[in-house]
């Protein structure tokens, strides 16, 4: 992280902790509901951050960090700008979510819980989608897909590259 994002992440980490402050005294048991808050508003929990909440808490570096790393759900780097989810459920192998699953390994050049080279994709598993009768179903960002072929997986792809590529540009622009 630069020294200018890290700032601005110390500083809405700030402003977080100052907020569940003026609820309530900053108890052990909001340490979760303030790690929530800030993955909510970053993306992520910054490791610069854990030794401030441990002070903040008055518990150690190692438990804050255990905190973190226990549940799956918090991150301890930004967040890919496009998640693909693979159905890994029963209905969604029966009907070739192993070759999907290689063929999207490929095209990503990354292995499930891992993002691709360049950043921009995460690739997760997920335990159904509630497309089962329409298997095999990916989760793209919030939209779900189903039916997928390799075939239709690359457009699919192609599409978020082509949408990531104008929001760069939109961004570029605007500064
Ligand atoms: S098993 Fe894949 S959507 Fe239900």
């Amino acid at each position: 992280m630069n020294p200018a994002d890290s700032a601005s992440a110390m500083r809405a980490i700030g402003e977080i902790l100052e907020l569940h402050a003026q609820q309530t005294v900053l108890g052990q048991d909001l340490l979760l509901p303030v790690l929530h808050a800030i993955q909510d508003r970053l993306g992520y929990i910054p490791p610069d951050a854990v030794e401030g909440l441990a002070q903040r808490f008055n518990v150690s570096r190692a438990e804050v960090h255990g905190v973190i790393t226990f549940y799956h759900y918090f991150r301890s780097a930004p967040p890919a700008r496009c998640t693909v989810q693979i159905c890994r459920a029963e209905a969604c192998q029966s009907m070739g979510g192993d070759a999907l699953l290689a063929h999207v390994r490929q095209a990503l050049g990354c292995d499930l819980h891992a993002h691709s080279a360049n950043g921009d994709f995460a690739l997760e598993a997920v335990y159904c989608l509630g497309h089962c009768a329409t298997a095999p179903a990916i989760m793209i960002n919030d939209a779900v897909h189903a039916r997928v072929t390799p075939v239709r997986f690359d457009k699919l792809v192609a599409t978020q590259v082509a949408n990531l590529a104008t929001a760069t540009d939109n961004t570029r622009e605007a500064a």
